[in-house]
């Protein structure tokens, strides 16, 4: 068997040691004598899972007892139309528009109600974050919506916007458990585990009690209504159960490794590497301002397309894989959330050199 760095953004590398104790207990997950994927989510040892995976996520993102933690389907794309449905009482939003995953949700919650677009970085491609210290917040606005962490551009939010007291709600997607946060400063919180936590198929919101209500739009399915899955503890239906389980497992993984002030250090470290190499190549150049970049995804170019597209195809033939950047914006990308190693970037910058040396 050997493995490869996965620089993908998604669905992307998980820890080696999760996925071994996932093969281990494929055919018996502790005595039960069954695996965890064809075991009832009604049963105990299911029950203990999500359980323990709740806790483990609330301990790791120290996250207060009112907020309520959900289990659900349907991508984070679903989570587009669910925030409006259920939080848009006076139906109008303020939208902060840093890339095609905010651009998308915006398009989708004007399908419930007004939504102004407070704040953009179209006009440099995205490769920054507005300055969000004073925006035109709407009065009755019901909340603020970031993508905090822009998985296709590279830029994060490192400072949160003055949301003028207006509920603030983040897709932290390509973020999430990547270093600390304060929860208390959101309404709601969410994001699709395919890249920093599980497989997909599993979105965690993070939401404040007094945003949880029956009083939703008019035609909300339940499905789609936060206070079903909150009144049943992601037990409603049928939830993604290995996936879950495997997210448990991730959450675990985390807490050994010491919490999330420990990733942010060994986040920043890696990302350090491959900043560092970028700032000083003749050949590759980061395309994200530099206050702005992300620590988990990022971008560079040539400059040139066919070099890109060498640089791609020879870097896969080295074993390091996925390096493609997003199919609406070319060039590159190096994804490398919390499970990609120190070792897997120092493969990819010693890689890039040597690239460089081959073709400037
Ligand atoms: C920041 C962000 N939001 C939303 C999405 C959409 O996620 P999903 O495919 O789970 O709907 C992505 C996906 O890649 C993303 O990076």
């Amino acid at each position: 068997m050997s493995r490869v760095y996965n620089f993908s953004a998604g669905p992307a590398v998980l820890p080696e040691e999760v996925l071994k104790e996932a093969a281990a207990e494929m055919l018996d997950y502790n005595g039960t004598g069954m695996s965890v994927m064809e075991m009832s989510h009604r049963s105990k040892a299911f029950e203990e899972i999500i359980t323990t995976a709740e806790q483990d996520l609330r301990d790791l993102m120290n996250i207060p007892d009112n907020y309520k933690v959900l289990f659900l389907q349907g991508g984070a794309s679903q989570q587009f139309a669910m925030i409006p449905m259920n939080l848009m009482k006076n139906r109008v939003a303020d939208y902060i528009i840093t890339g095609q995953w905010a651009k998308k949700a915006a398009k989708e919650a004007e399908k419930y109600g007004k939504v102004n677009r407070v704040a953009s970085s179209e006009d440099k491609t995205f490769s920054y974050i507005p300055d969000c210290s004073d925006l035109p917040i709407s009065e009755d606005a019901d909340y603020v919506y970031i993508c905090e962490n822009n998985t296709i551009y590279g830029t994060k939010f490192k400072e949160l916007p003055n949301t003028k007291g207006k509920t603030l709600v983040a897709d932290v997607s390509s973020c999430f458990l990547s270093e600390p946060v304060d929860v208390t400063k959101y309404g709601l919180i969410y994001g699709g585990v395919q890249k920093n936590i599980g497989p997909a198929g599993v979105v965690i919101v993070i939401i404040r009690e007094d945003l949880i209500t029956e009083d939703v739009l008019p035609g909300t399915p339940t499905m789609l209504t936060y206070k079903t899955h909150a009144d049943a503890k992601s037990l409603y239906n049928t939830p993604p159960a290995y996936g879950i389980y495997i997210c448990g497992k991730v959450f675990k993984w985390l807490k050994d490794m010491g919490g999330l002030s420990v990733m942010k250090e060994r986040n920043e470290k890696k990302a350090k590497v491959l900043y560092d190499f970028l700032d000083q190549s003749k050949l590759f150049k980061g395309t994200v301002e530099k206050k702005d970049r992300s620590l988990m995804n990022v971008p560079f170019v040539t400059g040139d397309a066919d070099l890109d597209a060498k640089f791609v195809k020879e870097a896969k033939e080295a074993g390091l894989e996925n390096l493609k950047g997003h199919r609406t914006v070319g060039g590159m990308r190096a994804s490398i959330y919390n499970a990609m190693p120190y070792e897997g970037v120092v493969a990819l910058v010693d890689f890039m050199k040597k690239f460089e040396e081959e073709n400037l």
